[in-house]
């Protein structure tokens, strides 16, 4: 069985890359190295002894997609992570987006619909919930108008993939991601985030480390218990294996609709704050911060109900955001070091 790993080289998906090989899959990779590098390769080898296939392609040229799928007709399972995933960078810059993460959709879509059978994993995001009313979120909460285009490029990924799925052969799983954060406990893989990081768990192991002077936690003033918003921090690791799980599913013929879709969390929201402290706990540093206004379109509070990934797929997240913080400072440590 030979699995397409696309964006294979990036944060969630060389991750899922390791715990693919670590099920007896071969892997082949595509990623056009936007956000990631060929040394990612290195680490997975490290971890698994098996070097997966990797072809340096931009899948927004339809002819290369074509050619691959002809060179590699053997595929029968893809997980699609290639996507542009910068919140701000999506605003000012939406028609990059909706290329890059929509028109490469579907390239790789027309040529899975000539499969007589093709399983998609598509990575999709919570943020399609926009504000949801109800905490913990189900997977029928109502998906809202994303507040940035990179929202709304996974939103209508998901809309081209029910609409594919229903005129062809496709089976696909939705996975919404929750906040992925952590690293590989070998240290050899991890989050690279490129220039000054978007996201709160990188930023916080750089100014650990002495890269940034201070942390910005964007306000204080939310309806929050400690003022500060809650979002649901699941470690890369879980949510790799959430994919293999829900590929072998599909290659299984278990799924119960020709799309599925699961919320992948942990279940518990924890807070900024919460966050900074369970950094300090398990580095032993303090960690210098200050409160600084809203980012605009952040949302208060965003944390998973699990139970259908609990009890349909089969999923549970196992670590703790302790052991996650953990291994982000290993990481941190190691690339700096
Ligand atoms: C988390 C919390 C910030 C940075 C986004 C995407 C989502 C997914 C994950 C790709 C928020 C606060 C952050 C900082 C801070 N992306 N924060 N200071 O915005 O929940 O989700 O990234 O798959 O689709 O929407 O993640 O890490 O940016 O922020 O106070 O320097 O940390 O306000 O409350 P977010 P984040």
């Amino acid at each position: 069985m030979k699995i397409l790993v696309t964006g294979g080289l990036g944060f969630i998906g060389s991750h899922t890359v390791v715990e693919l090989q670590n099920e007896g899959f071969e892997v082949v990779i595509i990623d056009n190295l936007s956000n990631s590098s060929e040394e990612v390769l290195k680490g997975i080898f490290a971890i698994t002894g098996k070097m997966p296939l990797f072809e340096k392609l931009d899948l927004r040229e339809k002819k290369s997609v074509q050619e691959f799928f002809k060179e590699h007709n053997d595929v029968n399972g893809v997980i699609h992570f290639a996507a542009s995933k910068a919140v701000g960078e999506s605003v000012e810059n939406p028609l990059l987006y909706y290329e890059n993460n929509l028109g490469t959709l579907v390239y790789i879509l027309q040529e899975l619909e000539k499969k007589d059978e093709a399983n998609f994993i598509f990575s999709s995001s919570c943020t399609v919930y926009g504000q949801a009313e109800k905490m913990p979120i189900t997977e029928n909460a109502l998906v809202q108008q994303p507040m940035s285009p990179y929202g709304n490029s996974k939103k209508i990924g998901e809309e081209i993939i029910i609409d594919t799925a229903k005129a062809t052969n496709i089976n696909a799983i939705l996975l919404r991601y929750f906040n992925p954060i952590g690293s590989h406990p070998s240290a050899e893989i991890g989050e690279l985030p490129l220039g000054v990081p978007q996201n709160l768990v990188p930023f916080i192991t750089q100014t650990g480390f002495g890269l940034r002077q201070e942390l910005s936690v964007f306000g204080d003033d939310y309806p929050t218990p400690d003022g500060t918003a809650i979002r649901d921090y699941i470690h890369v690791v879980d949510l790799a294996k959430a994919h293999v799980i829900a590929l072998q599913r599909l290659l299984n013929k278990k799924n119960l609709d020709k799309v599925e879709t699961f919320n992948l969390g942990t279940g518990t929201g924890s807070s900024v704050l919460e966050v900074i402290h369970s950094f300090e706990k398990v580095s032993g540093k303090k960690l210098p911060y200050k409160i600084v206004p809203r980012r605009e379109g952040d949302i208060t509070e965003a944390y998973a109900n699990t139970d259908k990934a609990n009890n349909v797929l089969g999923w549970k997240a196992q670590s703790t955001l302790d052991e996650a913080m953990a291994s982000a400072w290993k990481w941190e440590q190691k690339i700096r070091g």
